[in-house]
C-alpha cells in the first residue's frame, strides 16, 4: 500500500454540487492542500434513498477512490451521507480519517438564537444524531423542514434555469416569512442558495456545518503533522461521465478562484 504523506490528497465526496461550498471553505482555510472532489451524479440525489442504499453507495465511493487516490483524509461534505452512514463507516474503515459534516444546530443555539428553522434531506431529518440530540433542549424552539427536491434541482439547474429553484423555494419557505431568527442549512446544496434562502425567510441568521468541517479537517492535520506546503490542487470528478463539463462550470461560476483544475 502506498504511503500516506503531507502531499497526500483529500479526498471530498458529495452527490452532487454542494460540497463545493465546504470545499471552497476548506480550501480558505487550508491553501496548500491538494484536493479531489467526487461529485456522485450517477447516484444524486442521496437524501430520498433508503438508509441502506445510501450506505452502500457512499462505502463503494470510499473503496474506489481510496484505492485511485490513498487520501490522507476523507471529507464527506454532505449532510445526509454523514448522519445515515457515518457510524458504520469509521467502523468499516478504522485506517483513514473520516470527517463529516453535520447540521450547525449546536452553534446556532450558543449564539442564543430561540426561533431556529433546519432545513435538510428527508433522510437527514430523519436519521442525524444530533437532531435527536438537540430536539428538545431546553434553550431554543427548533421546527425541521425536509426540502426532498431542493437537492437534485439545484445540482440540475443552477445554471440554466434557476427560475425552477426559486419557484421551489418560494413555495416551500414564503409561509415561514419572519417567524424564524435563524436557519440552520443542513444540506450542503442549501449553502449554495443561501442568499435566496435568507431573502425569503426574512431578518435571519444563517448557520452551516462547513465552518466545523474546515476547522476539522485543519486539527487534525496539524495534530498528525500532515499539513502540506506545496502549491495546492483542485482535481474535479463526476461519477456519471457526462457530467463533467457541467461540474467544471459550476465550479467555476461558484469560485472563479484557480487557473488549474483538471477534471476527470
Ligand atoms: N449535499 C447533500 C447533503 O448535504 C446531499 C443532497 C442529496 O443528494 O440529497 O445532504
Amino acid at each position: 500500500m502506498k504511503k500516506i504523506t503531507a502531499e497526500s490528497p483529500i479526498l471530498f465526496l458529495d452527490s452532487g454540487l454542494g460540497g463545493l461550498t465546504t470545499l471552497f471553505q476548506t480550501e480558505m482555510l487550508l491553501p496548500q492542500e491538494n484536493f479531489i472532489y467526487v461529485a456522485d451524479f450517477k447516484n444524486h440525489p442521496y437524501g430520498n434513498k433508503t438508509k441502506k442504499q445510501i450506505e452502500s453507495t457512499v462505502i463503494h465511493n470510499i473503496k474506489k477512490f481510496y484505492a485511485q487516490f490513498y487520501p490522507k483524509s476523507v471529507v464527506l461534505a454532505c449532510n445526509t451521507a454523514t448522519a445515515v452512514a457515518i457510524t458504520r463507516l469509521r467502523k468499516m474503515f478504522s485506517n483513514i480519517i473520516i470527517i463529516g459534516t453535520e447540521p450547525a444546530i449546536r452553534p446556532a443555539i450558543e449564539a442564543g438564537k430561540k426561533r431556529i428553522l433546519v432545513l435538510g434531506t428527508r433522510a437527514t431529518i430523519r436519521h442525524s444524531s444530533l437532531i435527536k440530540l438537540f430536539k428538545a433542549n431546553k434553550h431554543s424552539y427548533l421546527e425541521f423542514l425536509a426540502l426532498p427536491e431542493l437537492a437534485k434541482l439545484v445540482d440540475d439547474n443552477y445554471l440554466d434555469n434557476k427560475s425552477l429553484i426559486d419557484d421551489y423555494l418560494a413555495e416551500k419557505l414564503t409561509p415561514l416569512k419572519d417567524k424564524f431568527d435563524a436557519v440552520v442549512l443542513g444540506c450542503t446544496h442549501y449553502v449554495i442558495l443561501k442568499k435566496e434562502i435568507k431573502n425569503f425567510l426574512g431578518d435571519i441568521t444563517i448557520f452551516s456545518g462547513n465552518g466545523g468541517v474546515a476547522k476539522r479537517l485543519k486539527q487534525c492535520l496539524t495534530l498528525l503533522n500532515l499539513k502540506n506546503a506545496g502549491k495546492g490542487s483542485l482535481k474535479l470528478i463526476s461519477t456519471s461521465s457526462d457530467k463533467q463539463e457541467m461540474l467544471l462550470e459550476n465550479h467555476n461560476y461558484l469560485f472563479k478562484r484557480r487557473e488549474e483544475i483538471c477534471v476527470v
